[in-house]
């Protein structure tokens, strides 16, 4: 039975039970990202494994229609993004890709409202240019705006299925939506872990030079 999309964090899904092996990516789960939500400081996107006939609720965001198909390198120059200082990589720009999840054997249980089998929480950020790296140039030199992707994790009971691969790529669509909108050029993706790390560079991010745990995805490739 293929998970549902990704939807916005509901009241009634039970955080409880959610096991990522980091503790801290667990704790925030289960103790903060509902406040957070609630508060609009970031807002949580979980992948749901619901009981069968079990629908989603009024607050699920459906993501079909945003356009997110095909991500890829095509679109992303030789020069990649023209962003003073910021050195990302833009060889292997081959963002989230799309994808049945499976979720046999995995047990949908937990509370009524079902199982997280993965989280993302999204917000916005800014980072500051590194100046002196672009010669001649006459871009101002205000921080630049990004989205960002300050935690994602996949419950172990569900690794290897195709559900944080299934996140980035939401997170891309929602971030190409306020790309699309307002020009914000960039999404930024943190972790701690080395292991995460490698998990968004097989996905397209580069690393910044600005802060060995940030990983960038520049959206114009991603836009294609
Ligand atoms: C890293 C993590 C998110 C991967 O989730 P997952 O659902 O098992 O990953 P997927 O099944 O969607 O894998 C998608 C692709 O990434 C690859 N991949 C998965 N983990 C990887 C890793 N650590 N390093 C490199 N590639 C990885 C998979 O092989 C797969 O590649 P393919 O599409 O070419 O076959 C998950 O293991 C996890 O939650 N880890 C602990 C928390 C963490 O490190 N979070 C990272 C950011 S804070």
């Amino acid at each position: 039975m293929p998970l549902a999309k990704p939807t916005a964090l509901p009241e009634d899904v039970d955080r409880t039970t959610f096991t990522c092996g980091d503790d801290a990516l667990d704790v925030w789960l289960r103790h903060h990202a509902l406040d957070h939500q609630q508060d609009r400081t970031t807002n949580t996107f979980v992948i749901i494994d619901r009981p069968p006939g079990r629908r989603a609720g009024m607050g699920d965001l459906d993501t079909e229609g945003l356009g997110a198909e095909g991500l890829g390198a095509e679109g992303l120059g030789a020069g990649g993004l023209e962003i003073e200082g910021l050195e990302i990589d833009p060889a292997g720009a081959d963002a989230a890709r799309s994808g049945t999840v499976d979720s046999a054997g995995a047990g949908a249980g937990g509370a009524d409202g079902g199982r997280i089998a993965g989280y993302y929480c999204l917000a916005t950020a800014a980072v500051e240019r590194i100046p002196g790296t672009r010669r001649r140039s006459r871009r101002p030199t205000e921080p630049v705006p990004a989205m960002f992707v300050g935690r994602l994790a996949v419950d172990l009971r569900y690794t290897g299925r195709g559900v944080g691969a299934r996140l980035v790529r939401d997170a891309v669509m929602r971030s190409l939506t306020v790309h699309r909108m307002v020009g914000l050029p960039l999404l930024l993706a943190h972790t701690p872990h080395a292991a995460g790390a490698a998990f968004y560079h097989h996905l397209g991010f580069r690393p910044t030079r600005f802060d060995p745990y940030l990983h960038a995805l520049p959206l114009r490739a991603a836009a294609g």
